[in-house]
């Protein structure tokens, strides 16, 4: 498994991948209108058009994108899945890595990240603390994350 910054021709990938772990995964966290309403807007032109704002990285593994990254310029990391078949691998651990150290050379001593309930035990045994939890709306639908705070060293 390789991790490097996506590239434009990743896009379709990373929409796939995206929607496909939306639906077999945070689905048991999360009811089926709002996971319908949430992996509906995972398309390609969605990355290409933050692809300026924030900084992006690919897990790929034989050609294919099994996991992605992204945080933006302040010290927030606004995405992180991996694919459905890859799950529990380290390939999140991987990317989470790359994004951190990322963010520390751009000056962060505080990461901030809106977690999904799938996510909140694998970014605590990572040294984030639980916060405030709070709802993404999309398209009328509300989506709870809880807001998970890491101090870097
Ligand atoms: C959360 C996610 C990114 C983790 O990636 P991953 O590649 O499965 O994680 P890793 O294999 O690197 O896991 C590292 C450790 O965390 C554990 N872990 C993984 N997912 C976990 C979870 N959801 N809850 C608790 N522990 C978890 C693993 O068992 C492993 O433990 P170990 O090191 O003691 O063996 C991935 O499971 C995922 O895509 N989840 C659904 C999408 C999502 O909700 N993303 C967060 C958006 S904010």
């Amino acid at each position: 498994m390789k991790i490097r910054l996506a590239k434009d021709e990743d896009y379709s990938g990373i929409a796939r991948l995206h929607r496909s772990t939306i639906r077999h995964i945070n689905s048991k966290d999360y009811p089926e209108d709002v996971i319908r309403v949430w992996s509906a807007r995972a398309k390609a032109e969605r990355y290409r058009k933050s692809a300026d704002k924030l900084k992006r990285w690919v897990a790929v593994e034989k050609g294919s994108v099994v996991g992605f990254c992204d945080h933006d310029s302040g010290c927030e990391i606004t995405g992180l899945y991996v694919h459905k078949d890859c799950i529990g691998m380290g390939i999140g651990s991987g990317l989470l890595k790359e994004a951190e150290e990322s963010l520390r050379k751009q000056g962060c001593k505080l990461i901030v990240i809106k977690s999904t309930i799938t996510a909140q035990n694998f970014y605590e045994n990572h040294g984030y603390k639980t916060g405030k939890g709070g709802f993404h709306d999309m398209d009328g639908k509300k989506i709870k994350f809880f807001i998970m705070r890491k101090t870097l060293g």
